[in-house]
């Protein structure tokens, strides 16, 4: 008997469950088995030849046959070719040790540094977000050593933000600059849908040994399918996941989540979706909150105590500078305030280029203490004066004395602007930048 059973454990647990009815485009049908099946789950397509079979996933069903599509090129796939179905849902098994590893969207090392250790709990790909009764709330302040971020727009642990920016404005840049500088224990920068260039830049580059240190990198460039590309974005908040429960504070870094939601509409449209807004499909709005709100505080333990948490900052492409495009809309809605950078301002060379009176942190008034919330409130209005009368001050229009306020925001403004500019190797941190907030206020040592 123990013989027996020993022999049916040897057996793969993959077995034949259909086979290919249809190629058309990325989509393949499958017929066969389908009772099996679920949307979301895994597969591999048999090729001739001794070629590797082609990993794909079940992305929906028409009729009596399922939809599936490819994580690679369908080169090689032929009618009546056998589709075996994974038993598992996708999952991976991180540990500690991924810190300072680039892995692909499967989390396979692509950084030649050898094998990644495997540890011993699977963590699905896609889970659903803590239960919100069951979920800690957002924690004390987070020290990210922007100023611009620390003064105007200060965030708490396992808050979730959006970085809305057009191309080329310094997203990537503050990125960096957050996994370096925030006081967090643990990074994971997911970088989704970029060009290949871009990715070795930003690893070499702008995050540098430092930052990549305590981060784990997760890439899916542009030329990879869609799958893969969405993929590689469950991926990213999963080892968050696994990072969060071992207690540790993770910052969660993810470029674009527009890219992602680009995959998403890939995939629905290639199943059949309708294209509603700017052809983005319905899916593409039910799945962004289920990934977005996998960041935020930990579950609360049975025995009452809170896992670590996850500090969320997306970032969403707002091209030509069009700030209520969908996408950008739709994670507005989800997440808990929005920093905003603005082409003008990169353009002025000032860097980073956040606009703080578009920025905002649902979680500020905790975040500062009354001193620092009216220290910071008095910059606010000197930048919002000054902003009001921008135009008129540089065509020379304004006359000084007319406004007592707009002359002290005329006054103030060098010092402000020089406080908001940061190179991007420079850290300070949040009681300095307070300290530096005040004295400029203060008029210090002004005339
Ligand atoms: N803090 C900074 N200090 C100095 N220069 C900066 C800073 N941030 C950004 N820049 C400048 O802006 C350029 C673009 O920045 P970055 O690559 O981060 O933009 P991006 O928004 O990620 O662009 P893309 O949309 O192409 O990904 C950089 O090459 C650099 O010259
Ligand atoms: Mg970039």
């Amino acid at each position: 008997m123990r013989n027996l059973i020993a022999a049916v454990e040897l057996i793969d647990p993959l077995q034949v469950y259909g086979r290919v009815a249809a190629v058309s485009g990325l989509l393949i049908e499958a017929r066969g088995g389908l009772s099996h099946l679920s949307v979301g789950a895994r597969a591999e397509i048999a090729r001739p030849r001794g070629e590797a079979p082609l990993p794909a996933e079940v992305v929906g069903f028409r009729e009596s046959r399922a939809l599936l599509m490819p994580f690679g090129a369908v080169e090689g796939v032929a009618p009546g070719a056998e589709i075996r179905i994974a038993p598992e849902p996708a999952s991976v098994r991180p540990t500690l040790a991924w810190r300072g590893r680039i892995v692909d969207a499967f989390g396979q090392p692509i950084d030649g540094q050898g094998p990644l250790p495997q540890g011993p709990v699977p963590y699905a790909l896609r889970r659903p977000p803590p239960a919100a009764h069951a979920r800690g709330r957002v924690g004390p302040r987070l020290e990210t050593g922007v100023r611009a971020i620390d003064a105007f727009a200060t965030l708490c642990t396992g808050q979730r933000m959006g970085v809305f920016a057009g191309s080329g404005v310094g997203k990537s840049v503050l990125l960096s600059m957050l996994a370096r500088g925030a006081a967090c224990d643990a990074v994971v920068v997911g970088l989704i849908g970029e060009r290949g260039r871009e990715v070795r830049e930003f690893v070499e580059e702008t995050l540098g040994p430092e930052g990549l240190a305590r981060a784990v990198v997760v890439v899916a460039t542009s030329d990879e399918p869609a799958l893969k590309r969405r993929q590689a974005a469950y991926l990213t908040l999963a080892i968050a996941e696994f990072l969060r429960d071992q207690d540790l504070h993770v910052l969660c870094l993810m470029d674009s989540v527009t890219r992602f939601a680009m995959a998403q509409r890939e995939i629905g449209l290639a199943a059949g979706e309708p294209p509603t807004t700017k052809g983005y499909t319905p899916t593409v709005f039910s799945e962004l909150p289920k990934l977005l709100e996998r960041a935020g505080p930990g579950p609360i333990r049975p025995d009452g105590t809170e896992a670590g948490a996850i500090t969320g900052l997306f970032t969403v492409l707002v091209d030509g500078d069009d700030h209520n495009e969908p996408i950008a809309d739709a994670v507005r809605g989800i997440l808990d305030g929005h920093i905003v950078m603005e082409r003008a301002i990169a353009e002025r060379g000032r860097f980073p280029a956040i606009n703080v009176l578009k920025s905002i942190s649902r979680t500020l008034p905790g975040a500062q203490t009354p001193p620092e919330r009216a220290v910071a409130r008095d910059a606010r209005e000197t930048l919002s004066a000054y902003a009001d009368m921008e135009e008129l001050i540089r065509i020379g229009a304004y006359r000084a004395g007319a406004d007592a306020k707009v002359d002290r925001a005329i006054r103030l403004n060098p010092a402000l602007e020089a406080l908001l500019s940061q190179d991007k190797g420079e850290r300070t941190g949040m009681e300095e930048t307070f300290a530096r907030l005040a004295a400029v206020m203060d008029e210090a040592g002004a005339p």
